[in-house]
């Protein structure tokens, strides 16, 4: 039996694919390499020793999406297939919508009809919206800002009217809080198209000498020193989570909801001198406006997973910096170079 993972070669879909591997499991990949490479894959294999199955597939592509059901006896998905620009949902939130709300059906449709019925899916702390206070615990109230965001509060609600019509599903839903770092190898990691929307590889970029400088979006929060707080998690703890979601859904039926994150929060100004601190690189940056649609802290509240999944973030602010600079030093042009 193999576990399915939808978006496999993204950079947590790696990171999963890798601890799956290692665990044991079979692994089939499916990936439409609209943000990542497929390189990636040999880079898996080569890291584990293990081969894994891909199909260069799109989950809109739904007769190409039931043959791989049909070959393959799969035990669950992990579903991982989506966009995840906040900014380019905002400016195109049909493409959003269809993307990553059509995928989703089209995936749970051929679900039904070979009767897999576990399925461990990636959201994100996004759902928690602005308002919101911290830490945010699996039952603060959910409102999300833009067409991401509300992207994954959707396939949320699908997938717990799913689980009402049909108590015969097990469904793990993962908030993700802000994920970061790489596999310690360095030979997997965040490689995003142009220039990074996130923090760490866009610090990781100046860095390495691909941009000159790094801008500081907002000042002024209220938050010990003014700039924006998030709860970074090393990409490999949160690929653990995965695993241990994917114990529980093959023990237990029901819908549940996990926050992966540390509970610790860090501002922009922490992450930045952690960093130079453990490369001995100068990150050169300016203070600018606010980001529109940013909030000024988020922090998990981790303990229903520590409680019911056994799991818990063990990797430090310090481990994130080293792991994601040797990513970028090792690979400075990303899977291209
Ligand atoms: N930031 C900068 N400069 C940059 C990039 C980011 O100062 O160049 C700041 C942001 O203003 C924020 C912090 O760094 O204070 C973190 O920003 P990220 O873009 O790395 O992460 P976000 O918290 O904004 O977004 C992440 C995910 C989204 C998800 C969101 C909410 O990337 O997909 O968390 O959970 F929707």
């Amino acid at each position: 039996m193999s576990i399915l993972v939808t978006g496999g070669a993204g950079y947590i879909g790696s990171h999963t694919c890798v601890e799956l591997l290692d665990a044991g499991f079979e692994v089939i990949v499916v990936d439409n390499f609209s943000n990542s490479k497929s390189v990636v894959l040999n880079r898996i294999e080569s890291i584990t020793g293990k081969p894994l199955k891909l199909y260069a597939i799109d989950l809109l592509h739904r007769e190409a999406l039931e043959g791989v059901f049909e070959v393959n006896a799969i035990e669950a998905v992990i579903h991982l297939a989506g966009l995840k620009a906040v900014g380019e949902s905002v400016d195109n939130p049909l493409w959003y919508y269809k993307n990553n709300i059509t995928g989703t059906l089209n995936l749970l449709e051929i679900m039904n009809k070979y009767k897999v019925n576990k399925m461990v899916f990636s959201s994100s702390a996004t759902v928690y919206g602005a308002s919101s206070s911290v830490p945010n615990s699996e039952d603060s109230p959910l409102k999300a800002n833009n067409p991401y965001g509300r992207s994954k509060l959707m396939i949320e609600e699908i997938l717990g009217d799913l689980y009402r019509s049909n108590p015969d599903w097990y469904i793990s839903i993962l908030r993700y809080f802000n994920p970061v770092g790489a596999h310690e190898s360095g030979r997997i990691g965040e490689d995003p198209h142009g220039i990074p929307n996130n923090l760490m590889p866009h610090i990781s970029r100046v860095a390495v000498g691909r941009s000159d400088r790094l801008s500081i979006f907002g000042s002024d929060y209220d938050t010990p020193d003014g700039t924006g707080v998030r709860d970074y998690i090393h990409v490999v703890d949160l690929a653990k989570g995965h695993l241990k979601a994917l114990e529980k859904i093959n023990r237990v039926s029901g819908i549940n909801y996990y926050n992966l994150g540390t509970g610790r929060g860090h501002s922009v100004l922490e992450v930045i001198k952690m960093f130079e601190s453990v490369t001995g690189r100068n990150i050169p940056y300016s203070l600018t406006n606010r980001r529109p649609g940013d909030i000024d802290k988020c922090y998990a509240d981790p303990t229903k997973a520590k409680v019911e999944l056994d799991w818990v973030a063990r990797k430090t602010l310090s481990d994130m910096c080293r792991d994601a600079w040797r990513w970028q030093k090792n690979n400075p042009n990303g899977y291209e170079g």
